[in-house]
């Protein structure tokens, strides 16, 4: 059966889907295709089937899938599940009657429990800890990101079929279901890890699968100061700021780090605190006690029930929440946001995706304008404000790492714009153009300016002396240090 008739044969039961997401869809296979064509399939080396025993795996593994059907999904999976899967293979490798070697045998009897089980051929990568990222561009073209660095991985699916028995085994065991209906799909792993599956006709060479993987034990701010993405003063600076309450906007290109860096950050929320997250999927892992999570709904198959995270943010605020969290602002949610951190819910903090501090701020306000409000762009501005105080913004530098290049004060409004005010800065060589072209970038610095936040921090009890923002020696000359620092990847 080819994949089209795979699909179009499908069958479509109850399971809800996930609506569309073209940015998130666009965004989740930009990292690991940046120089692939928009070319017709056509143009496309034939696929090279490497796997002599590809079509014995696909006769087995669907012989396997009818005969034990519904127990693989059944709540009550005993441990010994592992054990009837591959008495099932082998008893119907036996009725198949191909010859095999008793080497062949075992290795096509783990592939197949494996493919039932687990996640086929990327298992061991989604086993591997050193993994941050698995992509799967093409059944035969799988990539993956180690220690924030995109290759090749050794390892290939037989053939589309196969990626797409790995995506339906993933997606069915979190209730949904990737089909010619729904052919885009988000969802969550167990283990938290998100995952986003796009399949054909909107993916034209095959089923494109990209798994976030995420980690058990999620970083720390001390984590962060050891990777370099920011200095003991700017985390600091950062914790006041958080228990001050000061509304914060975390900001960079796609994988800058931002969700981490907003679950480490959050960490600086006082026990005492009532929080409410809210996410299209669960990532953060907040550490305090007095939690909340939200997870917004997609709509289901007849196209009903959906409820967005703007529908969370308002019911948010029937919540007596001291704090909102909301995973990453990308739609209407925006404009509640806004109107509940201008209605005294301080202590707001979220993440959105932008190429700078100013970006961040003109995003906002296009995300305000779909939520269909009829409001003039100055007051929409004004609004954003006062709602926000900082801006903290990361970017992916060439060599894997992450760095927060601003810590940005946003002050009030003068004539029609928005004043900033870096507080930190990671600053690059004039000649270099900063996210366009790669360019070298120096430690992240206290520029000298006193914020005025403080005032607002001091309302509630958190004081930073004066003296904390003075420069020290070796912040009067950054460009010394240049020769330390890595170069920041185009575009992020
Ligand atoms: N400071 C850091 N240093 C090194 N690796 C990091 C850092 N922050 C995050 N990572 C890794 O980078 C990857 C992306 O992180 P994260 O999900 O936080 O990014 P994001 O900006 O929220 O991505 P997206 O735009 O897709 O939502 C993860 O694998 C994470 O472990
Ligand atoms: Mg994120």
């Amino acid at each position: 059966m080819s994949l089209q008739q795979r699909i179009h044969g499908a069958s479509v039961n109850e399971i809800a889907v996930a609506p569309g997401r073209s940015e998130e869809g666009a965004r989740a296979s930009e990292p690991a295709q940046p120089v692939e064509p928009k070319a017709a399939p056509a143009e496309a080396p034939p696929p090279v089937r490497t796997d002599p025993h590809a079509d014995l795996k696909t006769r087995i593994h669907r012989a396997c899938i009818a005969k034990l059907g519904p127990q693989l999904f059944a709540s009550d999976t005993t441990e010994d599940l592992g054990e009837r899967v591959e008495i099932t293979v082998r008893e119907e490798l036996k009725l198949d009657g191909t010859q095999l070697s008793t080497e062949e045998l075992g290795r096509v009897v783990r592939a197949i429990t494996d493919d039932i089980l687990g996640f086929g051929p990327i298992e061991p990568l989604l086993r591997d800890e050193s993994v941050s990222e698995v992509m799967v561009n093409a059944f035969d073209r799988v990539y993956v990101e180690r220690f924030g660095k995109i290759e090749q991985a050794d390892v290939q699916f037989a053939d589309n079929e196969h990626v797409l028995r790995v995506i339906d085994r993933i997606v069915s065991t979190v209730g949904r279901r990737v089909d010619e209906a729904s052919p885009m799909v988000d969802a969550r792993l167990l283990d938290g890890s998100r995952v986003n599956a796009i399949i054909p006709p909107l993916s034209l060479k095959g089923p494109t699968l990209t798994i976030r993987k995420f980690s058990r034990d999620p970083y720390t701010i001390d984590n962060l100061i050891a990777f370099g993405t920011l200095t003991p003063k700017a985390a600091q600076l950062i914790a006041a700021c958080v228990r001050g309450k000061l509304n914060i906007l975390i900001s960079g290109g796609t994988g800058t780090g931002k969700t981490t860096t907003l679950n480490a950050v959050s960490s600086y929320v006082p026990e005492d605190e009532r929080i409410v997250t809210i996410e299209d999927a669960a990532e953060l892992q907040l550490q305090q006690e007095h939690v909340i999570t939200l997870e917004s709904r997609p709509s289901n198959i007849e196209g009903r029930g959906e409820i967005r995270i703007r529908e969370l943010v308002r019911n948010a605020l029937r919540m007596r929440p001291d704090r909102i969290i909301v995973g990453e602002v990308r739609g209407a949610e925006t404009l509640d946001m806004l109107q509940a951190m201008n209605t005294g819910h301080d202590g707001s903090l979220t993440t959105i995706h932008a190429n700078s501090p100013r970006d961040a701020l003109s995003r906002l306000e296009t995300l305000v304008l779909t939520a269909g409000v009829d409001l003039p762009l100055r007051a929409i501005r004004e609004q954003i404000a006062s709602a926000f105080d900082l801006v903290i913004h990361q970017a992916r530098l060439v060599d894997g790492t992450r760095r927060v290049t601003h810590i940005t004060e946003v002050l009030r409004m003068e004539s029609d714009v928005i004043t900033l005010q870096d507080v930190f800065l990671a600053t690059a060589p004039a000649e270099a153009h900063l996210g366009r072209v790669t360019a070298m970038l120096s430690p992240l610095t206290c520029t000298g300016l006193k914020p005025h936040f403080l005032e607002k921090m001091a309302v509630h009890g958190v004081m930073l002396p004066a003296a904390f923002f003075q420069q020290e020696a070796s912040d009067l000359h950054p460009a010394a240090s240049f020769s330390t620092a890595a170069p920041l990847k185009a575009g992020v």
